[in-house]
C-alpha cells in the first residue's frame, strides 16, 4: 500500500496502515493530503471561514497541569477575572465587528460557580439571540453542565489532551483522571451540546500509539469540533525546558482529521500561528475551518498565557479582525458572518 492509498482510504485505514503513514511520509505525501483535505471541507463547507470570538474571563485556575501556564502552582501568574459586565461589553464589540459565536473560556475557576456562571450565560443568550454561546471551563458535574445548558449555552470545548491513559498520567497531577474527562465529555454529548475535544502535538512524552488513540478516540466519540495546536513551553511551568510540539505534524494530523471527520469543524488554532507565522494560514490550507481571534480586554490578554511567546496579546479586536480577514483571504477563503454549526 502506497501512502496515496493511505490518504485516499483514510476513513476506514486499520491502525497499523495509519501508523505508517503518520511515521513516513513525504512532502509529497502531505501536499496531497493537504489537497484532499481542502476538496472535503469545500464540499461540506465551501471556501467559508467561522470566527469564534474568545473571551478568557478568568485566568484563576485550581487544576496544576505541567503543561500550563495557569497552573495554581505558577506563583507567578498574573490573576484576573471579568465581571459580568465586562464580559458583555466584550461580546458587544464582538458582535459589531460581525462574531456570531461567543466562547467563554477561563481556568478552573469556583468563583463561577453555577448561579453566577448561568446568569453569565442567560444574558448573553437573551442580548445575543442569533449567536451561538460555546463554554470553556474544565471540567464540571453533570448537574453544572445541565444547568449552563438551560441557561442557554449551545456548545462546549474540552479538550481530552490525550487519549492514552499513561500519557494522561504524565502531563497531568494524579488527581486528575482520563476517564472523568472523558465522562465529562459524554455527559456534554447528551445534555445536547456541540461538543468539542482535541489534544496537544508534540506534548512531553507523546509518541506515535498516542496520536493513534486520539484518532481512535475521535472516530469513536465523533465530536462536532476539535481543537488542535502544537505543545508549547512555558518557562514557568515543569515543562518549560521542553521541545515544542511540531507545525508540520499538527499540520498532517489536521488534514487527517478533516478527512477522518469531514464534517467538523476545524481550528487553526493560536498556538499554531504562535509557532509559526503563517501557522494559521497553513491551518486553513490542511483543511481547518474556523478561526478563533481573542475579544478579551487588551489590559488583560497577557495576563491569560497559557505557554510563551503567545500572539495577538496587544492587539485590539478590531485590528484581529482586519488581520483575520487579510491572512484568510490570502489562502482563497473568505469570512461569513453566521454562527456556524456542524453541517449535519
Ligand atoms: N502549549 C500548547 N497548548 C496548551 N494548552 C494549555 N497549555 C498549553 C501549552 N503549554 C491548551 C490545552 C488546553 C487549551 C485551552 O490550551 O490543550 O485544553
Ligand atoms: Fe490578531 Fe493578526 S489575528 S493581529
Amino acid at each position: 500500500m502506497t501512502n496515496r492509498d493511505r490518504i485516499d482510504g483514510l476513513a476506514a485505514l486499520p491502525r497499523e496502515e495509519l501508523r505508517e503513514l503518520l511515521s513516513h511520509h513525504s512532502d509529497e505525501d502531505s501536499a496531497y493530503l493537504f489537497y484532499k483535505a481542502r476538496a472535503a471541507r469545500e464540499r461540506v463547507y465551501g471556501k467559508a471561514v467561522y470566527l469564534r470570538g474568545l473571551i478568557e474571563f478568568s485566568s484563576h485556575c485550581k487544576n496544576d497541569c505541567y503543561y500550563c501556564g495557569l497552573r495554581r502552582s505558577n506563583a507567578n501568574a498574573a490573576r484576573y477575572r471579568l465581571s459580568q459586565a465586562e464580559i458583555l461589553d466584550c461580546c458587544a464589540q464582538g458582535y459589531a465587528l460581525g462574531f456570531r459565536t461567543f466562547v467563554l473560556q477561563s481556568g478552573e475557576d469556583p468563583y463561577y460557580h453555577d448561579a453566577r456562571m448561568a446568569a453569565i450565560v442567560l444574558e448573553i443568550r437573551q442580548t445575543y439571540p442569533d449567536c451561538a454561546i460555546t463554554l470553556s471551563l474544565g471540567e464540571r458535574s453533570r448537574e453544572s453542565l445541565q444547568a449552563l445548558f438551560d441557561a442557554g449555552a449551545d456548545r462546549y470545548l474540552l479538550r481530552h489532551e490525550t487519549a492514552n491513559a499513561a500519557h494522561y498520567a504524565r502531563l497531568h497531577p494524579p488527581e486528575l483522571r482520563l476517564s472523568s474527562r472523558v465522562e465529562c465529555l459524554r455527559d456534554l454529548r447528551d445534555i445536547g451540546y456541540q461538543v468539542g475535544c482535541g489534544f496537544m502535538v508534540g506534548s512531553p512524552g507523546q509518541t506515535i500509539d498516542c496520536l493513534l488513540d486520539d484518532l481512535a478516540f475521535l472516530a469513536e466519540f465523533q465530536p462536532d469540533m476539535v481543537g488542535i495546536g502544537p505543545f508549547l513551553p512555558h518557562k514557568e511551568t515543569p515543562f518549560a525546558n521542553e521541545r515544542a510540539g511540531s507545525v508540520e505534524t499538527t499540520l498532517f494530523l489536521l488534514g487527517i482529521i478533516r478527512l477522518l471527520l469531514p464534517r467538523v469543524l476545524l481550528p487553526a488554532t493560536t498556538a499554531l500561528g504562535t509557532a509559526s507565522p503563517l501557522g494559521r494560514e497553513k491551518g486553513l490550507l490542511a483543511g481547518a475551518n474556523v478561526i478563533m481571534p481573542n475579544l478579551s480586554p487588551v489590559a488583560v490578554r497577557k495576563k491569560y498565557m497559557l505557554y510563551d511567546g503567545k500572539i495577538c496579546t496587544g492587539e485590539e479586536a478590531a485590528e484581529c479582525r482586519n488581520c483575520l480577514q487579510r491572512r484568510v483571504e490570502s489562502v482563497g477563503c473568505s469570512i461569513v458572518t453566521s454562527r456556524g454549526d456542524p453541517a449535519r
